[in-house]
């Protein structure tokens, strides 16, 4: 460890120390705090902030997550910071609960028990765990898959809750070529063993709000929001769900006769798929009451006028994500009350 700094965060007035050598984010997760953060890898922008007083300085990250304007003005991301002084930082976004009460970070040794697929690029990989014996974390939260005869790893969101403890489902999207996902082909088999870390992301049900939900997702992106949906069916929740899942054509949907059940309990609960590259389709045939075409987010914008009081869950590719913030954005919905993970890669952009 290289020397330490005292960090101290506004306006939560909550102090760490950071070691030269660890990025402020993990220093925080290492001391139990859980700060706003998403990809980990400086290419999502959830974890920026700003730096009032203090030294600085930070690994390679994506001009899409920071432009140079902002880091110019003294923004920052703190899953690329590293201090060189004591330092006074500003939370952009932050959650007072979120921040004191971070599940703490569990290793973990799983064995593969089930692979299926589901679509023609989606996979649902099934793990129990070896050791320890259950999982701790809280729906939506995402776990690093370590990529198996490596130290390299790929993110990926649990789909189910941590009620099933000793048994955790990943949706996953296949990249020919994928370091990960393209094992999902046939190079990883029932029985085979897979360590993961986790949890993180700050995808999660805000304590003790009853606000309708707006949940929008594409691809892969159903994951965690299929834990949040198995999560509140669980605690048999009164809160209104929409939900919008963005897909190319009715052949890239998948777990509808799931979700169409989970809804049953769920009062006002409406699932709606935008389909992107076809203009008909038989919903009845789908096994939904009612779809549409388009970009979900487009969708979105015709379906939901009044989404100022909501609390909105947003999860998928970077440009959905993207999309979507901008137009939440344009329907003044207020920014603590929107949450996303967007599925970044892990190989820069830029
Ligand atoms: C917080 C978080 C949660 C995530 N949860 C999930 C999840 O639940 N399910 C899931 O499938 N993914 C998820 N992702 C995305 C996943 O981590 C990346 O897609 C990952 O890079 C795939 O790893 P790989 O080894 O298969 O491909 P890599 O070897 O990393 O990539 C190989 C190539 O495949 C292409 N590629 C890979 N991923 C993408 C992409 N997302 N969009 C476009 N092209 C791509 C690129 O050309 C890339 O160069 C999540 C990401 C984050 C940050
Ligand atoms: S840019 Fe820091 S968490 Fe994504």
């Amino acid at each position: 460890m290289g020397d330490t700094h005292r960090i101290r965060f506004e306006p939560v007035e909550l102090e760490i120390e950071a070691a030269e050598d660890e990025t402020i984010l993990d220093a925080a997760f290492r001391q139990g705090v859980s700060l706003m953060h998403g990809c980990r890898e400086g290419q999502c922008s959830a974890c920026k902030s700003f730096l009032l007083d203090g030294d600085i300085q930070m690994d390679r990250y994506s001009t899409f997550a920071l432009a140079d304007y902002e880091s110019e003005e003294g923004y920052v991301l703190l899953c690329k910071s590293h201090a060189y002084s004591d330092c006074e930082i500003e939370l952009i976004n932050f959650d007072e609960d979120e921040l004191r009460n971070a599940v703490p970070l569990q290793q973990l040794r799983t064995r593969i028990i089930g692979l299926t697929h589901l679509t023609h690029d989606i996979v649902s990989l099934e793990v129990e765990l070896i050791e320890p014996a259950a999982y701790v974390f809280k729906p939506g939260q995402y776990s690093d898959v370590l990529i198996p005869g490596t130290e390299e790893h790929r993110s990926f969101s649990m789909a189910t809750t941590p009620t099933e403890s000793a048994r955790v489902q990943f949706l996953i999207k296949r990249y020919p070529g994928g370091r990960f996902s393209g094992l999902l082909g046939g190079g990883l088999g029932i029985g085979d063993e897979l360590r993961l870390r986790g949890p993180y992301g700050s995808f999660t049900l805000k304590k003790d709000s009853e606000r309708d939900i707006v949940c929008i997702g594409g691809g892969a992106g159903m994951a965690p929001i299929l834990s949040l949906l198995r999560h509140l069916v669980e605690i048999g929740s009164s809160r209104r769900v929409h939900y919008y899942y963005g897909a190319r054509t009715a052949a890239d949907l998948f777990y509808v006769d799931e979700i169409r059940e989970l809804g049953s309990t769920l009062p006002g609960f409406v699932f709606l798929p935008a389909l992107s590259e076809q203009t008909t389709a038989d919903w009845a045939e789908i096994g939904v009451a009612d779809g549409d075409f388009g970009f979900v987010t487009d969708v979105v914008d015709r379906r939901e006028p009044d989404l100022s009081e909501a609390e909105i869950y947003l999860c998928g590719p970077p440009p959905m994500v993207d999309a979507a913030l901008a137009l939440l954005d344009g329907k003044g919905v207020a920014r603590e009350r929107i949450h996303f993970d967007k599925f970044t890669t892990t190989i820069p952009q830029t």
